[in-house]
Parts: structure tokens; sequence; C-alpha cells
């Protein structure tokens, strides 16, 4: 194609961070940013699921590492950013914020425990993950976060109002991030999947779910530099339901 610049396509030289890259959308999306060429760091709670991992990614001939971060606690995010600026010459092009979790309740059901849980995992920690790596994403020149959020942040379903408090949080918190990084060269964006056929939503009732690599595809086309002008959006990922709402 005439003008066509495959730099556009690659994150051939880049770093990025994903947090709960074990699992689910999670490994589908270090996968594909590794893919096109981005060097990845990943962490999750669980040691021997990382080794297996970053064992199979290196036999693959992506460039992937993973340390133990359990993202409730303050001074293991720290710790983790710490390895991060390590391992990456204090640069960072990219931080996906993806580890969640959920717990399905009717809100007389909902314990306050759970909620703080979740407020814990799926708030606090991608906040305070974006003050950490605010320097580093700076330092790079070319900054990119992507939230992964759900389709529960936007629309009201049944047995989730705990989460989508969580999740419309972050698609906030995205939006304010995009309006007072964009100075420092870094684009902050959400995506939105509904159900996803991971070990977090098992069965559903609903007709079709999606498969990982189809949120995947999406946070990576955020990160490349073809997505430059993409800032403070929230895509949603969900086959049209909210446009439907079958
Ligand atoms: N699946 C869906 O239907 C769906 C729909 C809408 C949105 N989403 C969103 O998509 C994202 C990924 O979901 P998923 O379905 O891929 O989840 P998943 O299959 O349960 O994987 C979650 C990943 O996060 C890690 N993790 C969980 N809690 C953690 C913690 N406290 N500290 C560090 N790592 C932690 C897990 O590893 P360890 O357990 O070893 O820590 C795992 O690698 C979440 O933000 C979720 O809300 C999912």
């Amino acid at each position: 194609m005439a003008g066509f610049n495959s730099q556009r396509w690659s994150l051939k030289g880049m770093t990025a961070l994903v947090t709960g890259g074990t699992k689910g959308i999670g490994y589908a999306i270090v996968e594909e940013l590794a893919v096109l060429g981005a060097t990845v760091h990943t962490c999750a709670r669980n040691q021997e699921l990382i080794d297996e991992r970053v064992r199979e990614w290196k036999n693959r001939g992506f460039k992937v590492s993973g340390s133990v971060c359990d993202l409730t606690s303050k001074s293991q995010r720290e710790e983790l950013i710490k390895t991060v600026s390590s391992v990456f010459n204090s640069k960072l092009n990219i931080l996906v914020n993806n580890a969640a979790t959920v717990t399905l309740r009717s809100t007389t059901e909902y314990a306050l425990e759970d909620l703080s849980s979740m407020m814990s995992t799926n708030v606090e920690s991608p906040y305070h993950l974006c003050q950490l790596s605010y320097p580093l994403l700076t330092a790079s020149g070319n900054g990119s976060i992507v939230f992964v959020a759900s389709i529960a942040g936007i629309k009201a379903l049944p047995r989730l109002s705990a989460h989508a408090a969580t999740k419309s949080a972050v698609i906030q918190i995205s939006k304010n991030l995009a309006c007072e990084w964009a100075k420092d060269g870094i684009r902050t964006n959400t995506v939105a999947p509904w159900a996803v056929n991971t070990g977090l939503i098992g069965r559903t009732p609903i007709r079709r779910i999606a498969e990982p690599n189809e949120i995947s595809s999406l946070v990576t086309f955020l990160c490349l530099p073809a997505a430059s002008y993409i800032n403070g959006q929230v895509v949603s990922v969900d086959g049209g339901f909210t446009v439907s709402g079958f």
C-alpha cells in the first residue's frame, strides 16, 4: 500500500506491564503484545503458574518475564514497579490494568467485605499502579495505559451492583488520566468486555461469549502507534449487547 508505514503496526522496542497475565484475558494480552514485538512483564499471585507461563512464552521466542505480586498489597505493588523499572531501564511504554476479581450477589446478599475486596483489587490497585508507573511512562516519551473494565460498569446487570461500582470507577479514572496526562505523552483508554470465556466467568446463559483473544486484540490495538490519536475512550467488546440489550 502506498505510504504504508509498518512501524505504526508494531510494538518493537516497546516495554509493557500486564497485570494478571497468567490466565484468561491477561494471558491473551501478554501473548498478543509479545507477538507484535513488545517486551512484557506480568504478575499474578501464583509463582508456579508464572514460571510455567514464562517458560512456555520463552520457548516460543517471546520476551516475557514475570514476578509474584498480590495486587491488594501496597508494598507488593511498590515492589512490582521497582522490578519493572529495573528490568526495563526506568522506561515503560504500556501499562495494562487487567487483573480483577468478581463476586456475584444480589445487593442484599453482598457483604461489605465483598465490596472492600473488589475495591482493593479492581480500583485501588490499578489507580496506585498508574501513580507508580507515571514517571516510567513519562520517561518512555510514548506511554499508553489500558484499563480492562466491564460492560457491568456501563449497564445495570443483575447480581453485580458492587462489582459494577468498581468497574465504573476505573472507567472514570481512565477518562481523568486521559485529560491529565495527555501533556506527558500518555494516552489512557478502557476496554469493556461483556462475558468472556475464562475462569472468572465459567458459564453464562447467554448465546455466545467472547474468547480472550477477542478482547486482547483491541487492547493491543490501543497500544499501537496506529492508535496515537485515541485517548480517553471506552470501547465495548460485547458482540453488540450494549446497543441491542438482548
Ligand atoms: N471473564 C469475563 O467474562 C469478563 C467480563 C468482563 C470483564 N472482565 C475483566 O477482564 C479482566 C480479566 O478477567 P479474566 O476473566 O481474564 O480473569 P481470570 O481468568 O480470573 O484471570 C485473572 C488474572 O488476574 C490474576 N489476579 C487475580 N487477582 C489478583 C491479585 N490480587 N493480585 C495479582 N494478580 C491477581 C490471576 O492470577 P492469580 O489468581 O494467580 O493471582 C489471573 O492471572 C478483569 O478485569 C475482569 O473484570 C472479564
